[in-house]
């Protein structure tokens, strides 16, 4: 599907244009990882953006003109996600820029967008450091160091636990600043981290650093990684007769973590950007037009890319002549606006405050435990 639309956008990336509202169309960027090791974050997250463009043309687009996507693949490579910007801004000449997923790939690109004043919005890249690359870096999710609270908070109160290890992706800037900020909100709540091992994405085999965790005999396990890993992950702890339960953050959000974990991920838990089961009729009437449009259910990814391109949009439309300068201001002014995954507010460090969700993973779904407000 994405594929096709790659390369129906490449086929129609023309020549460039001073000023984007006098150009045929609105030229929007999106860099994701269409493909490897997360792939479900770039596709799902594309599908939202696709359907909030599907939507806008349909309503005559951006000051009547319709919008395009240029979607390049960036192979969840940081160093692809660079080439990938610096591709859409000289040659394709794009407006503004939507993602990536993953704060490490989002630090790779953000310099170069703040370089050529690009807008660029990241759906959901929660590490600090993303959006103080500059000014015009924003994003529509909240950030880690309150991620890392709620799921510190939901430790201690709800599962009542009072020893955590904790296994981090230490090639991952989102993994090692979410374990940062667990530890220190869990501290400070009176808990104790009693051992923090790691690994690096793309490893199989994490045998030793649960052999080492369950010597420790914690309560729980906080596993802030992306989801192939943690499902391998969960797989093998519980082969050790690791039997406590194991948390993480938004990287878990993937179809594909049930299919690699299977049971072994029952008695889990993560925070999320968004519950498909929350009634608000927002959310429920996201998800019917989502369904219809990909016949599944959409994940996070999914709703952040759709609320960061909504507001893009939304931005634009405000701007009188859509200088890259105007699109800028009017995403800074963002205020109460209401989106599929709650009411945003961008800060004035272009990050969004907003409620985060703790789902439990039970045979195969994620229910719905709570919501956490900011
Ligand atoms: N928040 C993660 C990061 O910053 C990315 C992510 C968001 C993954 C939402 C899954 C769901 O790297």
């Amino acid at each position: 599907m994405f594929l096709k639309n790659i390369f129906i956008s490449l086929t129609f990336a023309g020549a460039a244009s001073a000023s984007p509202l006098f150009a045929d169309t609105i030229k929007i960027g999106e860099v994701g990882s269409m493909t490897g090791s997360e792939a479900t974050f770039g596709v799902s997250t594309h599908e939202g953006i696709q359907l909030a463009i599907k939507e806008q043309n349909a309503k005559g687009g951006i000051k009547g003109k319709k919008v395009e996507l240029i979607s390049l693949d960036d192979q969840g490579k940081p160093e692809e996600a660079a080439i990938a910007t610096t591709k859409l801004i000289s040659q394709d000449k794009v407006t503004a820029i939507l993602g990536e997923v993953s704060s490490s790939r989002s630090l790779a690109m953000a310099p170069i967008a703040q370089q050529n004043k690009i807008p660029m919005v990241s759906p959901s890249s929660t590490n600090p450091k993303v959006t103080e690359v500059g000014d015009y870096i924003f994003r529509v999710c909240f950030i880690d160091p309150f991620q890392g609270a709620v799921m510190a908070k939901f430790a201690a109160e709800t599962l009542k636990v009072k020893k955590v290890a904790i296994l981090r992706d230490v090639k991952s800037d989102y993994s090692v600043g979410l374990s940062d900020y667990f530890t220190a909100a869990f501290k400070k709540s009176g808990g104790e981290i009693v051992v923090d091992q790691s690994y690096s994405s793309g490893e199989v085999d994490f045998n030793s650093q649960l052999t080492s965790i369950r010597a420790k005999k914690p309560d729980a396990i906080f596993v802030p990684g992306y989801y192939t890993e943690v499902g391998l992950i969960a797989k093998q702890a519980r082969k050790l007769g690791i039997k406590v339960p194991l948390m993480g953050g938004d990287g878990w959000d993937s179809d594909k973590l049930y299919e690699i974990g299977g049971k072994a991920l029952n008695n889990t838990f993560f925070s999320n950007h968004y519950s498909k089961d929350d009634q608000a009729p927002a959310v429920q009437n996201f998800v019917k037009n989502y369904k219809s449009a990909y016949n599944r259910s959409p994940d996070g990814l999914a709703a952040m890319g759709y609320d960061a391109a909504v507001i893009l949009f939304a931005a634009i439309e405000k701007t009188k002549t859509g200088t890259n300068a105007e699109i800028r201001a009017e995403l800074a002014k963002i205020k109460e606006f209401q989106a599929v995954t709650g009411k945003i507010t961008i800060d004035e460090k272009r990050n969004a405050s907003k409620p985060a969700v703790v789902l439990e993973v039970k045979d195969g779904k994620f229910l719905y435990k709570s919501t956490v407000n900011p």
